[in-house]
């Protein structure tokens, strides 16, 4: 095999996730909406084993996190308690030339509008703005008169549906801190300049812990969640090179935080934030508890009460996804020909195996290949493909990260065995096609690491 892979770029990710149906721009035939996207299978596919893989390691296999789902549209006062109405803003200016927005913190990065080897304010034409506080929280309305009554918010993180849960979940789930309360689901921000991709969108997927500790042990938990957020993100494949993590400037943080690092992903972008992991110490139970009147603390047994402080580790499904799609991307010379092969942990890869007749008109094949793929279908996402030639059917599978391709050939109708081809190492053995099952189950739970570390 020949090596061509040169360093991947946003482009030939987004064309990948174009052409084999993971990603699409949202409401194309209109147009489109800036920087929103829709899933297609493969992309749904892969979103469900990222956010299984999360809340099996977060929930199923831990004794002391809980499970919650909150709704999308709070009561407004929890905005204001939690100090995004006033502080959840970025400082935005305007080009009155060009017309474009630009967040005034991040003009090093932006483009001229009208000459985008310039950045905002370096041309003669440029006539920007005083810069101003744009609040990136989306406002809508309860009910149906539009007065100001009812304004609200669609959420910008799940953590304030949490928060707002504390008493009931700590009398509910008879836990004591350190305890979590896991939330995953869509949060809302109205990014000023989103893009590269689905890196900064407007609508997304967060994953959020708030992990519930006495004051003292809180820096310990924090140490404790950045190496375990690490841990979780290289056991999905990505390699080592690739993760860093980055403790943020005091004048970087959140409002609500006292210290907080930064998972970073080497993105074709640069380094960018994969994860955060925040100590939100006693900020946000302590103003609501003010806002509401219900104190949200911890009684011990005691009778000692405490405010709990918090530890986050929050991440978006959709930084993952793209982390996980250029670490994998890999371009490839076998024999004479190119091939495109996305090494996606076979815990990740949106499809686990594909069943191939090799000769689809052959009907001993295609019955064994279809039975084998209906037997398979009820444990795992298996694919049964019988278009065109063998050789462009596996490098389809190889472009969509198919761990395994099991061909039903003539040898099958002699011996009742198939072979299993390897995406990585596209090495084949045979097997007996009754025992086909036990061998992907098997497979599914032995440990990976990218061949490309090596
Ligand atoms: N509750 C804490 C919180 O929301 P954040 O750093 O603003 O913290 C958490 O966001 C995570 O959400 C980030 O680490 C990143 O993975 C993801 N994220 C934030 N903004 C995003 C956007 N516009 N598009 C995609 N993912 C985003």
């Amino acid at each position: 095999m020949a090596e061509t892979t040169q360093p991947v770029t946003m482009e030939t990710i987004v064309s990948l996730c174009r052409r084999r149906g993971f990603v699409f721009p949202s409401s194309e035939i209109y147009g489109g909406l800036g920087s929103t996207y829709d899933y297609g299978h493969y992309g749904v596919l892969t979103k469900n084993n990222i956010r299984s893989l999360w809340f099996r390691t977060m929930v199923q296999e831990r004794d002391d996190i809980v499970a919650l789902d909150s709704a999308i549209i709070l009561n407004p006062r929890v905005w204001e308690a939690s100090g995004h109405v006033a502080g959840f803003t970025d400082p935005l200016v305007d080009c009155r030339t060009c017309k474009l927005r630009f967040r005034a913190d991040q003009l090093d990065q932006a483009s001229c509008g009208r000459k985008p080897s310039k950045r905002p304010g370096e041309t003669p034409d440029c006539d920007l703005t005083e810069a101003r506080q744009f609040n990136l929280m989306f406002e809508t309305h309860v009910g149906a008169l539009q007065e100001e009554s009812s304004a609200a918010y669609l959420r910008p993180e799940t953590a304030q549906g949490i928060f707002i849960n504390f008493k009931n979940v700590a009398q509910l789930a008879r836990r004591k801190p350190p305890f979590g309360i896991a939330q995953f689901g869509k949060a809302f921000r109205n990014e000023i300049t989103p893009g590269n991709f689905l890196f900064r969108v407007r609508e997304f997927e967060l994953m959020e812990v708030e992990f519930f500790v006495p004051p003292p042990d809180a820096p310990k938990w924090h140490e404790y969640w950045i190496e375990q957020r690490l841990g979780w993100h290289r056991g999905l494949g990505l390699r080592d090179e690739n993760l860093r993590v980055r403790e943020h400037d005091e004048n970087e943080r959140s409002h609500y935080s006292s210290a907080t690092s930064d998972i970073e992903y080497l993105y074709p972008i640069g380094w960018g934030e994969l994860e955060g992991v925040a100590n939100r110490g006693e900020y946000d139970l302590t103003q609501h508890t003010q806002h509401s009147g219900t104190k949200l603390e911890w009684i011990d047994p005691d009778g000692n009460r405490y405010t709990p402080y918090v530890i986050e580790p929050a991440v978006s499904i959709e930084r993952i996804f793209v982390a996980l799609l250029c670490d994998a991307y890999h371009e490839e010379v076998v024999g004479d020909r190119e091939r495109v092969v996305l090494r996606l942990h076979p815990k990740v890869a949106p499809v686990k195996a594909a069943i191939l007749p090799l000769i689809p008109r052959d009907e001993g094949m295609a019955t064994r290949a279809r039975s084998l793929y209906e037997e398979l279908r009820r444990h795992h996402v298996v694919e049964h493909d019988e278009g065109g030639q063998i050789g462009r059917r596996y490098r389809r599978q190889d472009e969509i990260g198919t761990p395994w391709a099991f061909t039903v050939d003539e040898q099958t109708l002699e011996d009742e065995t198939v072979t299993v081809r390897d995406r990585d190492t596209l090495a084949q053995e045979r097997l007996p096609i009754s025992g086909v099952r036990a061998w992907l189950d098997d497979a599914l739970e032995r440990d990976w690491s990218s061949p490309q570390s090596d």
